[in-house]
Order: C-alpha cells, then structure tokens, then sequence
C-alpha cells in the first residue's frame, strides 16, 4: 500500500504516545497505539484467570481480542479500559506477554490493518522494524531514563496515585532491559531511523521536530 506510515518507536514514558498522537492529529492520520494491544491482552488474560507465561492461551486471547479504539477512549468486551490499562501493574504485564513470539504474530495483522487513507502515525517498540517496515519516516524517540522516571512521577502524582520516584526508575529500567533483551522484535535503534532525544525538550519542539522531517520528504 502507498498509504504513507510514520513510526514511532522508543522506550516507555518517553512520550512517544503523546507526540504520536499529536502529529496524527496535525496531519489527520489515523493513530495506532500499539502498545495498548499488548495491555489489553495482559488485561483479558487477567480477566480470563490466565498466566502470563502460557504462551498458547494468551496468544489465542489475543488473536481473539474484543477490543474497540474510539476518540480518546479504549473499549475491552465492550467496557471501558482507558485508565485501567495505563497501572504500572498493567505495563509490567504487557511487557511480559509482549515476549511472546505467538502473541506478536496473533496482533500483527490488526495492527496493519490500521494502515488507512490518508496515513497512519504508530507508536511502539517493532512499528518500523516489524510492522511497517516500509514507513516513510521512522524515529527513534527516547530521553534519559531518570527524565522519563520523572514524567512519570509526576504524571502518577497528577491523578492523585502515590508513587516513589525510585521505585519508577527501576521499573523503567526493568521494562527497557527486558524489551531490549527479547529475542523476538526487540527496541532497537534502527539504521535508517532518526534519533530524537527529548530529555532537554519539551512536546511542542519534539511534535514539530518530526513535522519537520515529514515535510522534507514528501
Ligand atoms: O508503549 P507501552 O508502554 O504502552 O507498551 C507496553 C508494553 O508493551 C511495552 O513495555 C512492550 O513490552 C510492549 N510493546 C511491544 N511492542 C509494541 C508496543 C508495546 O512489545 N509495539
């Protein structure tokens, strides 16, 4: 298909989900948030009383999620489950049923089914090494691990969560380590992606920066 794809893909808390959703909406692309995919499996595995390790059943949840992306808003069975999937304890599942290589495979063809008229912005850790590796821009969007934790925090503490910055790091740590370690789809920096950094950058720069690079190459 010539229906262009940017991809975004980056460590967790980079604000890759933000800047992705912001760029969709300059552009009017479609958005795909690929890592909800991944926590509302690790949420119906819940749900169903699944383990996370039994790759054969959490991979045939997920080949048969019931799952609907409206504005703003994430539907599992026809429930809401746009806040419940953001809990760290949500995250730390995800990434874990995410090292499944038979869960990847059963979320691949929804996830190119995204790819619509006029374009389509992905976030997530394999969009342009996997998914679309034929995206006409791809980056790598990423800050320091301590400036992510940060987000983080303040993010938890802004709805009211309690939460130890120190705690947050390591987890970020943990999360990263294991999606870098994974043999299947691993994060990656990829040679022919472009690298933004945005410890030292606010969202406005970092959504312009990649608008930027869009424009220069259509
Ligand atoms: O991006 P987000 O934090 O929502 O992703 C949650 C987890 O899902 C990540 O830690 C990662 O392990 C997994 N994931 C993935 N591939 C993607 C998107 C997310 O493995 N394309």
């Amino acid at each position: 298909s010539s229906t262009p794809v940017i991809a975004i893909d980056g460590p967790s808390a980079s604000g890759k989900g933000t800047v992705a959703a912001r760029i969709a909406a300059a552009l009017g692309f479609h958005y795909l948030d690929s890592g909800a995919l991944y926590r509302l499996t690790a949420l119906a595995a819940i749900h169903r009383g699944v383990d996370f390790k039994s790759q054969q059943e959490v991979a045939s949840i997920a080949a048969t999620l019931n799952a609907s992306f409206l504005e703003g808003m994430i539907l599992l069975d026809d429930e809401d489950a746009t806040e419940t999937i953001r809990s760290e304890a949500i995250g730390e599942g995800a990434s874990q049923v995410a090292t499944h290589p038979l869960v990847r495979q059963a979320l691949l063809q929804r996830q190119r089914d995204f790819q619509r008229d006029p374009g389509l912005v992905a976030d997530g850790r394999d969009m342009g090494s996997v998914v679309f590796p034929n995206a006409v821009l791809k980056v790598f969007l990423t800050a320091s691990p301590a400036e992510r934790a940060n987000r983080r925090h303040k993010q938890l503490i802004a709805k009211g969560e309690s939460a130890i910055l120190t705690d947050i790091l390591q987890d970020i740590e943990q999360r990263d380590a294991r999606d870098r370690a994974r043999t299947v789809a691993p994060l990656q920096i990829l040679p022919d992606a472009k690298l933004l950094d945005t410890t030292q950058m606010g969202i406005d720069c970092a959504v312009r920066q990649v608008l930027n690079w869009y424009a220069e190459i259509i």
